[in-house]
C-alpha cells in the first residue's frame, strides 16, 4: 500500500484495527434529520470518543471548528432527496480539488444494487476509486438500501458488499443482520456497521454491534442510535468500549448507565 493511502487508513483504524466513524450525514438527503437539526452543536460532545466524522462539505465547512484534528471521512455523493423520486439516482457531488482542499482523510459514496440506478451509482463508485486512488485517497462504499431497510437479506447485502470491494472500494459500510459473517468472510476489505433508525431500546443496539464485532465487522459508521437517544455522550462511549475493548452489551450496559447517572447528578 502506497504511504499516503497506508497513512490515511491507519487515522481511520485503530491499532487494533477497529475504527468507531460518527455518521452526521443524513442531512444531505433527509433535510434537518431530528437532533442533527444544529449539527455542530450535536457533534461537539460526541468528536472525542470517535475515530471520524462522516460529513459533508457544507456541514464541515459551516460549523466543524477546522482546528480540530478528528479525521474526516467526506460523504462525495448525493443530489437526491426523501420527497423526491428515486432515492437511488446519486451522482458524486464534489470534486477531487475539493475532496483534497478540506483535508479529507477518505471519501464516502453510496451505491444502490438491485435497484433502477444499480449501474450508475456502481459506476460513479469506480470513477471515485479511479480519481481518489491517484491521491491515496481510500473511498468507502456505503451499500445503501434506500427506504427498503429491513427487507434486506445477507445474500443481498453480501452481494452488494463484495461488489463495491470488487470495484475498488477500501472501506464498505453496511447494515448488521443475521450471519453478519457470511459478509465478512465474503468481502475482502474492512466491512463497518450503520445503525439504521433508532433502536428502541440501547440494549438491542450493543447486542448487534456487539454481535457483528464478533463476526469480523471492522466497527462502526453509526448515527441515529447515538445522537438521537437522549444520553447521547453516555451511547457512544458505551459503543466504544464494545468496538476497541470487547465490552459485552451487559458490561456496555453498565457503563451507559453509570455514564449517565454521572451526568444526571
Ligand atoms: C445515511 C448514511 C449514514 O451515514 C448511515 O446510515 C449511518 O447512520 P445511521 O446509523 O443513522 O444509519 O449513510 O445515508
Amino acid at each position: 500500500m502506497d504511504w499516503g493511502m497506508e497513512n490515511r487508513m491507519s487515522q481511520f483504524f485503530q491499532p487494533d484495527g477497529h475504527c468507531f466513524f460518527l455518521a452526521v450525514d443524513h442531512g444531505y438527503f433527509q433535510g434537518p434529520t431530528s437532533c442533527l437539526e444544529r449539527p455542530g452543536e450535536t457533534i461537539k460532545p460526541l468528536l472525542p470518543y470517535c475515530d471520524a466524522i462522516f460529513v459533508t462539505r457544507g456541514v464541515l465547512r459551516s460549523v466543524v471548528n477546522p482546528k480540530q484534528t478528528k479525521p474526516i471521512l467526506l460523504r462525495v455523493s448525493g443530489g437526491t432527496s426523501v420527497i423526491g423520486k428515486d432515492l437511488a439516482n446519486e451522482g458524486i457531488t464534489t470534486s477531487i480539488e475539493e475532496i483534497i482542499r478540506l483535508n479529507a482523510m477518505g471519501v464516502g459514496i453510496s451505491v444502490f444494487v438491485g435497484t433502477d440506478y444499480e449501474h450508475e451509482s456502481l459506476i460513479n463508485l469506480s470513477r471515485l476509486v479511479n480519481k481518489c486512488e491517484d491521491y491515496g485517497i481510500p473511498v468507502m462504499a456505503v451499500t445503501a438500501v434506500g427506504k427498503d431497510l429491513g427487507k434486506q437479506t445477507v445474500r443481498y447485502l453480501a452481494l452488494s458488499c463484495r461488489i463495491a470491494a470488487e470495484l475498488g472500494a477500501r472501506i464498505v459500510k453496511t447494515y448488521w443482520c443475521e450471519d453478519f459473517d457470511q459478509i465478512v468472510d465474503g468481502c475482502p476489505v474492512p466491512v463497518v456497521m450503520a445503525g439504521g433508525p433508532k433502536c428502541e431500546t440501547e440494549l438491542e443496539v450493543f447486542e448487534f454491534v456487539y454481535d457483528g464485532m464478533q463476526k469480523g465487522a471492522a466497527g462502526l459508521t453509526l448515527g441515529r442510535n447515538v445522537w438521537q437517544n437522549p444520553h447521547p455522550v453516555a451511547m457512544i462511549r458505551a459503543l466504544q468500549a464494545i468496538v476497541h475493548e470487547n465490552y459485552t452489551p451487559e458490561k456496555a450496559g453498565d457503563l451507559f448507565n453509570s455514564i449517565k447517572h454521572e451526568q444526571q447528578g
